[in-house]
């Protein structure tokens, strides 16, 4: 008997409307487009308007990844949002996607941070190769421009908003061949938001000294970045005994072009097979490789066959590497 698999067999995404240009950025702070654009790549980035939160991204990706997975709502077991940035602390923001997708599994968040969503289908493919769940509904999606000190230069220019999901299946398919998580709790200053949890409630004084926003020493997360994600992605390449050179695309989170390029380098794949939309979307955290994979595939650029390393990493530290299967037909090649 073939061994039980995780088959991604639907996905979609959420861009939130608005834009906002690094043009816009350089009225906010003391910055430049040039700047910018020749320290992380990013041209523009998607963030939510007044009144719309994490939840009602996540829902937008999770309508489309069920339609393009061609199941009813009734069909999943379980329902994983990984989030860093709830609608609230209570309840989960995975309940409030349940209750407006009318569905009545189980539900919670997963909080790895920019590594969530590679947590997440650690737990999704987990939870079918088990038998537990057969049908398991993934969305990574972030608002972290809610959480952004827009006074902050060194942070507000890197981050935008959005949501990707997933639909996954038991199958005898391959799907998700291998995935290797890692946390490194020493590296928990380099990217934090110190108030607003049990350790510093809100108060006037925590506002007032905006502790309620990100703080982050980008250097220490570059050379973080560019030391993890080969090393994750080089492991579970080994996990699944598959050869870089056989990666159709590799699919880094997407923090920063210069990442990218460097990442691409030490791991010996041409530029050109390194996803990249980070200059239109900034960093969306949870979202950026369901993001991807969206982008990917509803533009044609997946294939049945295809073996794609999805790497993340992010605040915690935590990093995770999965090497997957692409088993769907490209769009208009449908037999
Ligand atoms: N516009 C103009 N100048 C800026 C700026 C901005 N938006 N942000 C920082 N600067 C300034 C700094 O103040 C510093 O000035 P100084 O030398 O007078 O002090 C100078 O630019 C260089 O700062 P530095 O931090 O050394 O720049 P860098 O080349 O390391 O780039 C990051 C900064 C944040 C782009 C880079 O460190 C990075 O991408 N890190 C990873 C961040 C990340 O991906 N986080 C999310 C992980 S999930």
């Amino acid at each position: 008997m073939m061994a039980r698999s995780a088959e991604i067999v639907g996905v979609g995404s959420c861009l939130p409307e608005k834009r906002l240009t690094n043009a816009d950025l350089e009225k906010m702070v003391n910055t430049s487009d040039e700047w910018i654009l020749t320290r992380t790549g990013i041209s523009e980035r998607r963030i939510v308007a007044q009144g719309e939160a994490t939840s009602d991204l996540a829902v937008r990706a999770c309508e489309s990844a069920i339609s393009d997975a061609g199941i009813e709502p009734g069909d999943i077991d379980l329902l994983v949002v990984a989030t860093s940035t709830p609608d609230m602390l209570l309840p989960s923001t995975a309940c409030l996607v349940q209750a407006h997708l009318g569905l009545t599994c189980p539900a919670f968040d997963m909080n790895a941070a920019c590594t969530g969503f590679i947590y997440g289908l650690h737990t999704a493919s987990s939870a079918i190769e088990a038998g537990r769940a057969d049908v398991v509904l993934l969305v990574g999606a972030d608002t972290l421009t809610r959480v952004v000190d827009f006074k902050d230069r060194r942070t507000c220019v890197l981050f935008g908003d959005g949501a990707g999901a997933a639909v996954l299946r038991a199958s005898e398919n391959p799907g998700v061949r291998s995935i290797v998580l890692g946390a490194d709790g020493k590296g928990n200053s380099m990217l934090k938001i110190p108030a607003g949890g049990s350790a510093m409630p809100a108060s006037p004084e925590t506002v007032q000294t905006r502790l309620h926003f990100i703080q982050m020493n980008g250097n220490e997360v570059f050379k973080f970045a560019v030391r993890a994600i080969p090393r994750a992605t080089r492991a579970a390449l080994a996990a699944s005994e598959i050869d870089v050179s056989e990666l159709a695309w590799l699919v880094p989170h997407q923090a920063n072009q210069r990442i990218l390029d460097t990442i691409a380098d030490r791991l010996h794949v041409p530029h050109e097979r390194v996803f990249s939309n980070l200059a239109t979307t900034g960093n969306t955290s949870a979202a950026s490789i369901p993001l991807a994979i969206d982008d990917l595939y509803t533009s044609g650029r997946l294939a049945p066959g295809n073996l794609l390393a999805l790497v993340g990493f992010g605040a915690g530290v935590t990093w995770g590497a999965a090497i997957v299967e692409w088993t769907k037909a490209t769009p208009g090649k449908e037999a």
